[in-house]
């Protein structure tokens, strides 16, 4: 699969454990879609702000991007989806506004299971079915910052079956079979290449399988490379320093230089497991990004990734990542 075949879906939905780069990797695929032509919506869940700064740092640092006019944002709030929604189908503003003010209807949002996650989907659906003149070729969603990855994409299956008739049922069962459809929806797994992400990265994975949605693409972030090979930093004199004072500030820059390579050159390896781990039971189309050292990541960084990204998927081996 390269690139552009992902592009032909109009729904890119990323999952993955939390602070593994879900929205470095939801704005990367955006960025370069919109370099490719692409009306781009990036679509941030309640509460996260992560994208929404990631986008004006992306404005901020290459304010002359053309791609970046061509990207937009919304926060998709369950409840306010859900009236959104209510309007549509009450259309008397006055009726509206007492259903909204009621104590049942306050309590009936609050409590009832799922309803927020449901909305906030249906509403997704309702931007990428959009065809009026300022309609998105494609949204990206970045995936949910708390909670189980798949509480969104599970929920539209869980209301199908709650309500086994009538509107309820129909909506969401039209939603669920748009989810399911892998040539309108790609689903992004995003993990590091450590342990833990990689533990609930095979949980994601089989949880999409089971529910039969897509597994598009598997991006492993901030894998580290090893810049020397062992027996170079052996031949250096080994990470350890030598006994007694640095004879000058250029040996001790030297040695801490060495120390620094060989702790990336552990990282190196101790990621290398997890990317083989990763390839054996994951086994989809796959992107390595590099870690990418820097004091201050930001909207440079996630534009190097993106082209990185896209590149790999387009048979460009990667010029960073091991
Ligand atoms: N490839 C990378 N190299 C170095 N640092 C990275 C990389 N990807 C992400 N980061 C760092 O990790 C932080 C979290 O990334 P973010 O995309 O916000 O994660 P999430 O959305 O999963 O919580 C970023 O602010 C950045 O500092
Ligand atoms: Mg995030």
């Amino acid at each position: 699969m390269n690139f552009d075949e992902l592009l032909r879906r109009r729904l890119v939905f990323t999952v993955g454990k939390g602070g593994v780069g879900r929205t470095t990797v939801s704005l990367a695929i955006g960025l370069e879609a919109a370099r490719r032509g692409k009306r781009v919506l990036m679509v941030e869940l309640e509460g996260a702000r992560g994208l929404e700064r990631a986008i004006d740092e992306q404005r901020k640092s290459r304010p002359t991007a053309p791609e970046l006019r061509r990207i937009g944002h919304i926060e998709v709030e369950g409840k306010r989806a859900l009236e959104e929604y209510l309007g549509l189908v009450i259309p008397v503003r006055r009726l509206l506004k007492t259903v909204f003010s009621s104590n049942v209807y306050q309590y009936f949002v609050a409590a009832a299971p799922g309803l927020k996650e449901l909305m906030t989907v249906g509403k997704i659906w309702y931007e990428v079915e959009r065809t009026d003149a300022t309609a998105p070729d494609l949204v990206v969603v970045d995936g949910p910052a708390t909670g189980h990855s798949l509480q969104y994409l599970r929920m539209p299956k869980a209301a199908a079956e709650a309500f086994p008739v009538g509107l309820v049922h129909r909506e969401a069962e039209r939603i669920f079979s748009l989810l399911q459809d892998e040539s309108a929806t790609a689903v992004a797994i995003v993990t590091t290449p450590e342990e833990m992400p990689v533990n609930e990265t095979l949980e994601i994975s089989r949880g999409l399988s089971d529910l039969g949605l897509p597994r598009t693409l598997l991006v492993v972030n901030r894998v580290h490379r090893a810049p020397l090979t062992p027996a170079e930093i052996e031949s250096l004199g080994g990470a350890s320093p030598r006994d007694g004072d640095p004879a000058s500030p250029d040996e001790a820059l030297f040695a801490e230089a060495v120390r620094v390579a060989d702790g990336e050159t552990g990282w190196a390896e101790l990621n290398r497991e997890n990317v083989l781990r990763l390839a054996r039971e994951v086994p989809i189309p796959t992107v390595r990004l590099p870690y990418l050292f820097t004091e201050e990541f930001g909207g440079l960084h996630v534009d190097r990734l993106s082209r990185d990204l896209a590149g790999q998927l387009d048979g460009k081996p990667s010029t960073e990542a091991a």
